[in-house]
């Protein structure tokens, strides 16, 4: 049996029919970029996400770079965000010219420890990027606290979880600016590149509006610089295909998550993530063999990603899986304190414990919605051999 990451041709396969008819129906109006599909696509993403705004963007990494361009960022100014996190959070701070000030992660949820984040505030700080990693949320209440105490500007992240919640906010309408991203491993995957950028603020939605197109408003007469940063209406028509979809596509992610938990913490050495790790020092040796990930009782967790923690052998585990024919992904090897491109930020691996040692332990499995019950045991099955053998 052959088990990959993420299946798109299966999930897109059944869609077929109605995502030709999207395609047709682009392709004979002649509107390829913005216009109505796109209006439309906001829309419906608004209301899904319940956000007063909703920005149609050419990628996640877009909309970031468009929500710090948005709320005026730039040289001299630090923004805090996590190490242990894709490249784009923290490439998009410095690409406007701030400092992308890096933190530690908790090793119960992954997201940003906020303690870290907390000591690292300077009179020069002026955002918080929380990235709600794997489509675990972060905590909201605690960096909203942090955020106002310290009058900081909050861009969530939610490249990895359109869709989940914090409490009964969906994430990316509790900050400033909220990022999601369509990028096609995402739960909501289009077609090729894609990305929104969500605020509850009008002040800060007109501003996101005028700098997608060059900061042009009206024609030919810009009045900042902005950049392209448009979505293309093929995409947001094949992605209205699925978006009505995505409350399915979560609860299947959310099915297996829970039956791989089920039945890998009966595995000997093996034990879910607990809120007590957090405080266990980053450098003790973990008795488990396998960590499995915790929900917090306030996340609406969307599973973009089930990721385990193997403390020793993970590189041996993923090579068995894949001699059986069953894909895995290291997300993520490097933190961004360790990147060549931040040398001169000055970090040392180790000052940023969790983040150096969640990168060396970290491993996803397939969970996407498309996933068998058969392939999950066998997922479940290899695991244990390894684990037994
Ligand atoms: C946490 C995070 N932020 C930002 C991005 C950037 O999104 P995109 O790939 O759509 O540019 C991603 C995409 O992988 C991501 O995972």
């Amino acid at each position: 049996m052959t088990i990959p990451l993420l299946d798109s041709k299966a999930q897109n396969g059944v869609l077929e029919g109605e995502l030709k008819a999207a395609f047709e129906r682009v392709l004979r109006s002649g509107q390829f970029i913005l216009g109505p599909e796109v209006e439309k696509f906001e829309r419906d993403l608004a209301k899904l996400a319940r956000a007063k705004h909703a920005l149609g963007v050419s990628s996640g990494t877009d909309a970031l770079l468009l929500a710090l361009m948005a709320l005026g960022l730039g040289p001299g100014d630090e923004v805090l965000c996590p190490s242990f996190t894709f490249f784009a959070t923290a490439g998009c701070v410095a690409r406007v010219g701030a400092t992308p000030v890096l933190c530690d992660s908790s090793p119960v949820t992954f997201n940003l420890d906020l303690r870290d984040a907390a000591r690292r505030v300077t009179p020069r700080t002026r955002a918080i990027i929380p990235v709600h990693l794997f489509g675990q949320p972060a905590d909201m209440d605690a960096v909203m606290a942090l955020a106002k105490k310290h009058k900081l500007f909050v861009i969530e992240d939610a490249a990895q979880a359109f869709g989940a919640r914090w409490g009964d906010k969906p994430v990316g309408t509790i900050g400033d600016f909220g990022v999601a991203s369509f990028y096609p491993t995402k739960n909501l995957g289009a077609l090729g590149d894609a990305g929104a950028l969500l605020t509850q603020k009008e002040a800060h939605f007109e501003r996101a509006r005028i700098l997608r197109v060059h900061g042009m408003e009206p024609k030919y007469h810009h009045q900042f610089v902005g950049g392209n940063f448009r979505l293309d209406a093929l995409q947001a028509a094949l992605l209205a295909v699925k978006l009505p979809r995505l409350a399915a596509y979560n609860a299947a992610r959310a099915r297996h998550a829970r039956q791989y938990t089920a039945r890998l913490s009966r595995l000997p050495g093996a034990r879910l993530a607990m809120r007590g790790d957090a405080r266990i020092a980053p450098t003790v040796k973990e008795k488990a063999k396998l960590i499995l990930p915790t929900v917090l009782p306030e996340g609406g967790m969307i599973w973009n990603q089930y990721t385990v923690r193997v403390p020793d052998r993970r590189e041996t585990l993923r090579g068995y899986l894949a001699g059986r024919g069953i894909s895995s992904e290291i997300y993520y090897p490097i933190p961004l304190h360790e990147q060549a491109c931040f040398a001169h930020l000055g970090y040392q691996p180790e000052d940023l414990p969790w983040a150096h040692r969640l990168a060396g332990e970290v491993l996803s499995l397939p969970v996407y919605p498309e996933l068998g019950e058969a392939q999950i045991d066998e997922v479940c099955a290899a695991i244990g051999d390894f684990l037994r053998g």
